[in-house]
This record gives structure tokens, C-alpha cells and sequence, in this order.
């Protein structure tokens, strides 16, 4: 069957975009898809119909979409539609099934097939569909530079006529994706970083960045976890706190990022572990939406604590919309033209299925 594609306009508080104008005309000119477009899909990003239109593109309402498309194309999921259009669509986009369950149901009551890019293996083969890799190196990007704009102080040592200026001091929890773009963007704006996490190779990709790899003994890891963390036992997680809290006495802003796919991330600042920040501290949390690595943590909201700021997003790549969505809309392309390519049936395209992980 020809595909016919349709984009829907994300709800307001996403800021990035699935597919731009550009990757649009390759879909209809390389794989000869045609492509709905939701009225005012990117108006908001300085990008209007007529830039879709130009490319080929047909601009519809969502009503129309829901009616005539045979795939949608849609970052966050899009219940009441879902129940509109019931089995008819298929749907692909970024929703997380193996921790929100829940934001399936209505796909799942509705026979609904949905394809969730988040859940593709890290491999070579599938590295330019990596929406996680994108957007987490993005998000470490920006929770530096937000962090610099909440310390108020400068990064690099600086020795003027008035006086020396120290260096800030940046403790990354996880060296993931996030967590080496974090540090080296804090390398590059002159800080003196360390780094934590429980994978022992990831202490070589810190110390090549210039980083310090803060390591504890006694740590667990399992090639069945395909390079991906697992819980740490009761005793490693204790010797690790005593590590954060000695590190957390000279450090001026901490970055978290550790996580473990489908599960709550590791607290690993408790709330008594904070008065071993001086007051003024940063705290990002990038791994907000799923626990945070902060016990105190509120997802999407800057609390404080005895002077410390400490703010939760695991979404900082949308406050990078321009750069968010052109690497999303070439995830989203090169998912598409491998699905077309290699069928429905390929092991890529059906880890991606989401009703296998619905329990
Ligand atoms: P993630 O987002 O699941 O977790 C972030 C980091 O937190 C990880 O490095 C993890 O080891 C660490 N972590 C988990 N529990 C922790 C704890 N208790 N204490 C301290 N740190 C903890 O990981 P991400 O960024 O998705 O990377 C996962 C793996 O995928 C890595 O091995 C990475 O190198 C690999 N990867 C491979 C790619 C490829 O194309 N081959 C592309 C991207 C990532």
C-alpha cells in the first residue's frame, strides 16, 4: 500500500518539531510517500505552509489527516486522536513505553500500532534513527549552559590586577550520552569537572574529555544489559554515597544524568547528602521525569533547599528547538526510509513496536 504520512502540530509545550520541510521533499521525492501536513504545523518555529507546500507536501486539516493518512508522525503521544481514528493509523513517535506504561493505554484499548524510537538498540545499524542519542547529547549541551546562567559566575580561572577568580567546579553524575556532552561543554568554558558512573569503560571516554573519573570498587554490570546500566547492590551503593558526599565539599554544581532505562533513576544525592554543597549550588536534573537522581527533584520546576537551586528537565532539548528538530527530523526520515527499505518485519523496525512491552 502507498504510505501517505501525516503531521500533526505538537501540543504547546513541546517545542521541537518531527519532520521539516527539507526531509518532506525527500520523503516524497526519494521514497514516494506523500505527506499531510497539520495547518500551522511549524508556524511557530518561523517555518509557514507554504514552505511545506513547496516541497510537495499537502496541507490539511487534522480531521482530514485523521481520515485519509495511513501513518502519523507525532513526538508526543496524541490520545484523544488515538480514539478517533482507532486502528486504521499507525503512529511513530518518542513516548517511553517501558517506563510510562500508562501513556499507551489508549493506543492499546484502541488496537492501536505504535512505533516508539526511544526503544532502538544502540547499534551501528541503527545510529541515525538514535533519537535518545540526539537528544541527550543536546540536553547535557544545555544543562550546562543553563547551569552558568543560574551560578552566575564565570567558568575559567581568571587572574586579573584585582584578584584571582577560581575555576567552578562541576561534579557530572553519569557519563553517558548527556553526561560527556555535559562535561565537555564544561571543559570547553574552562571548568574543572568530575565525573561518576557505575559503567567502568565509561572512565575512559571521562578522562579523555580531561575530566576526573571519580571510581568505586564492587560496581555490577552484565553484557545482557547491552552497555546499559544495572541497579548497584546495597553495599556499592553506600560506599558511592560516601564518594558523592567527599566530591560534593568541592563542588559548585552538579549535573545528573544517571538513569537505567525502564526503571526509577538512582538517587544518588539524598537530601542528607546536600549540606555537603555550599550554599549557591546548582543542581541540574536531567533525570528528572523518571525519579531524579536528587531525592528532592521535581520534574519540570526549580526548588530550593538551605541555598541550593535545584531544577528538574529531562527535556532540555527543547529549549534548543532549531538544532532539536533537525536531528529528530532526520531520526524520524531515516527511520522511515529503513522501514520502507527493510519492511515491517525487520528486527529494528519491530523493537520498536510498543505493544510488547504493555503488560
Ligand atoms: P542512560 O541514559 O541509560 O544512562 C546515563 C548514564 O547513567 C549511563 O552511562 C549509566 O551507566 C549511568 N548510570 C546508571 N546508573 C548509575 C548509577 N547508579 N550511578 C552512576 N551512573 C549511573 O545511558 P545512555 O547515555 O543512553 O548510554 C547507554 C549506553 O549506550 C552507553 O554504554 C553508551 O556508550 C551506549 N551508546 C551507544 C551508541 C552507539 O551508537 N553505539 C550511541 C549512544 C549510546
Amino acid at each position: 500500500m502507498k504510505h501517505r504520512i501525516g503531521l500533526l502540530k505538537e501540543p504547546a509545550f513541546e517545542k521541537r518539531i518531527a519532520l521539516l520541510p527539507d526531509d518532506v521533499h525527500k520523503l516524497i521525492n526519494e521514497l514516494e510517500i506523500s505527506v499531510l501536513v497539520e495547518k500551522d504545523y511549524a508556524t511557530s518555529h518561523g517555518i509557514t505552509d507554504q514552505d511545506y507546500q513547496s516541497k510537495g507536501a499537502k496541507i490539511k486539516t487534522r480531521k482530514i489527516i485523521g481520515e485519509e493518512a495511513t501513518i502519523i508522525i507525532a513526538i508526543n503521544p496524541i490520545e484523544c486522536f488515538v480514539e478517533q481514528v482507532k486502528s486504521k493509523i499507525e503512529f511513530i513517535g518518542i513516548y517511553k513505553p517501558l517506563f510510562f506504561q500508562f501513556r499507551m493505554k489508549k493506543y492499546s484499548e484502541n488496537n492501536v500500532k505504535a512505533y516508539s524510537l526511544d526503544l532502538l538498540p544502540r547499534t551501528t545499524l541503527a545510529q541515525n534513527m538514535d533519537v535518545r542519542s540526539s537528544m541527550d547529547a543536546l540536553s547535557g549541551y544545555k544543562a550546562v549552559i543553563h547551569a552558568a546562567e543560574l551560578y552566575k559566575n564565570v567558568f575559567p580561572m581568571s587572574t586579573t590586577a584585582a584578584g584571582t577568580l577560581q575555576p567552578v567546579r562541576i561534579l557530572v553524575l553519569g557519563a553517558g550520552v548527556a553526561g560527556l556532552q555535559a562535561i565537555a561543554t564544561a571543559k570547553r568554558l574552562g571548568a574543572v569537572v568530575h565525573a561518576f558512573d557505575v559503567r567502568k569503560a565509561a572512565g575512559e571516554e571521562v578522562r579523555s574529555l580531561g575530566a576526573k573519573f571519580i571510581e568505586v570498587n564492587g560496581n555490577t554490570e552484565t553484557s545482557a544489559a547491552g552497555g546499559y546500566a544495572v541497579t548497584q547492590t546495597e553495599t556499592y551503593a553506600k560506599q558511592q554515597k560516601k564518594c558523592i558526599e567527599k566530591q560534593l565539599t568541592q563542588t559548585d554544581i552538579v549535573i545528573c544524568t544517571a538513569n537505567i532505562p525502564g526503571k526509577k533513576a538512582p538517587v544518588l544525592l539524598e537530601k542528607s547528602s546536600l549540606k555537603f554543597l555550599a550554599k549557591g549550588s546548582i543542581i541540574i536534573d536531567l533525570a528528572a521525569e523518571q525519579g531524579g537522581n536528587c531525592s528532592l527533584t521535581e520534574n519540570e520546576t526549580s526548588i530550593y533547599y538551605e541555598g541550593i537551586q535545584i531544577y528538574g528537565n529531562s527535556y532540555l532539548s527543547r529549549e534548543l528547538p532549531k538544532a532539536a528538530s533537525s536531528l529528530l527530523s532526520a531520526n524520524f526520515y531515516n527511520y522511515l526510509k529503513f522501514r520502507l527499505t527493510h519492511g515491517l518485519a525487520h528486527e529494528l523496525v519491530q523493537t520498536c513496536e510498543v505493544s510488547q512491552y504493555i503488560q
